[in-house]
């Protein structure tokens, strides 16, 4: 079988080798019915007791309502970022019943910065219906775990094995590398067959005794030593057995089927105060960046040559009221996982108000309250501007 693979934009056909060896040999040992202490769980859990040494705040924690909150961070950004995100969250709302009594926009200021708005709506609605449904206790299965909005099949393995010691393999991006490398596995990542083979394959390994640890390893192994990029695999304990290693191939494992299309956005922003107030909305839903606060947004056609020309939109915005542009940034950058976000901003002063559909004029000094896009406050703190000094 050939393939034609793409990397770092050299393209050659590699052969495909099907998985005689390891993997075969797995499938014989998980018909035997002692899959369970292959030599990779064994070697894994060995890793985990003598070389791990990855410290989390969450680590060894067995309260679900913790562990569901550093998953849900985690679902968002890398063990590094979330850290102090989870720490604001335990700290400010010490359990689900704390943080179901919140204000939403409480809880979306602690959110800023993390994006994709509808994982925090789906956490607050969760909190919501444990304290108000479930005696503000979460539930101990894995279905009911996996019944609550926000928890998919990876974040309800992680609660059942970490809270409650249930025997539920996570299968995330780290699972997929580790194991599509140790074992040989060709299947792409990116489709139905692809998940089911590597849950099958998970399931299958994990130690029904030692499910917390078993998948605590295998995250801190994949992040810490089988990485995405240039893992050191002469120093790796589970080299011996690893078909990866063996082929020289970790660069090609796991394979991605998909290419992801990024659309591009053009998005230039006008502060418009007339000194005591600043023009603002929140985002409506449909779109990126829901229920966040912007400034007034004039979105354009991004152009590969050159920037737009605002003037004639500021024209067309203003008619006869007067303003005075003071400053006008560069162009700033957001990449997300679908689109690419150009912009600029521009401070804008007026001597009188300008009543704009949708848009609210809020004293300038409330606007620190409010969560905004991670576009706006990256150009709010490279500017040094505090909200409530523009
Ligand atoms: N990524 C998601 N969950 C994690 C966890 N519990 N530890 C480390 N990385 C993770």
């Amino acid at each position: 079988m050939y393939n034609l693979l793409i990397i770092n934009t050299i393209q050659f056909e590699q052969k495909i080798f099907p998985p005689e060896n390891f993997y075969a040999q797995f499938w014989e040992m998980k018909e035997k019915g002692n899959v369970g202490r292959t030599a990779f769980t064994k070697a894994l859990l060995a890793w985990n007791k003598q070389e791990n040494r990855r410290e989390m705040p969450w680590k060894g924690e067995r309260d679900p309502y913790k562990i569901w909150l550093s998953e849900i961070i985690l679902q968002q950004t890398r063990v590094e970022q979330g850290w102090a995100y989870y720490e604001r969250f335990v700290s400010r709302f010490p359990d689900v019943v704390a943080l179901a009594n919140a204000a939403d926009t409480d809880i979306f200021k602690l959110w800023e910065g993390l994006g994709y708005y509808s994982r925090c709506k789906n956490l607050i609605a969760t909190a919501r219906f444990i304290a108000g449904e479930c005696g503000g206790v979460f539930p101990d299965s894995y279905a009911g775990l996996l019944a609550l909005k926000g928890v998919g099949p990876y974040t309800a393995a992680a609660i059942a094995s970490f809270a409650y010691h249930l025997p539920h393999a996570v299968v995330d991006g780290n699972v997929f590398r580790v194991l599509s490398r140790y074992f040989g596995i060709h299947t792409p990542i990116d489709d139905h067959t692809g998940k089911q083979t590597f849950t099958t394959l998970a399931q299958s390994l994990l130690p029904h005794k030692q499910p917390a640890a078993y998948n605590q390893a295998i995250m801190d192994f994949g992040a810490t030593r089988c990485k995405p990029r240039l893992p050191d695999c002469k120093t790796c304990p589970l080299r011996r057995e690893c078909w990866a290693f063996a082929h020289q191939a970790t660069a090609l494992l796991p394979i991605k089927e998909k290419k992801l299309l990024r659309k591009t956005r053009w998005f230039d922003y006008l502060l418009i105060s007339d000194g005591h107030q600043t023009l603002v909305r929140k985002r409506p839903g449909g779109d990126i960046w829901e229920n966040l606060f912007e400034f007034v947004l004039l979105e354009t056609e991004p152009s590969p040559a050159s920037a737009p020309d605002i003037r004639p939109a500021l024209k067309q915005l203003f008619g006869r009221t007067p303003f005075q542009l003071v400053q006008q940034s560069g162009v700033y950058q957001q990449q997300l996982t679908h689109q690419t976000i150009h912009g600029r901003f521009f401070r804008i002063n007026v001597k009188e108000m300008l009543i704009l559909k949708d848009y609210e004029a809020l004293p300038t000094e409330k606007l620190v309250k409010l969560a905004f896009p991670k576009f706006i406050t990256h150009y709010l703190t490279d500017k040094k501007l505090t909200l409530n000094l523009l």
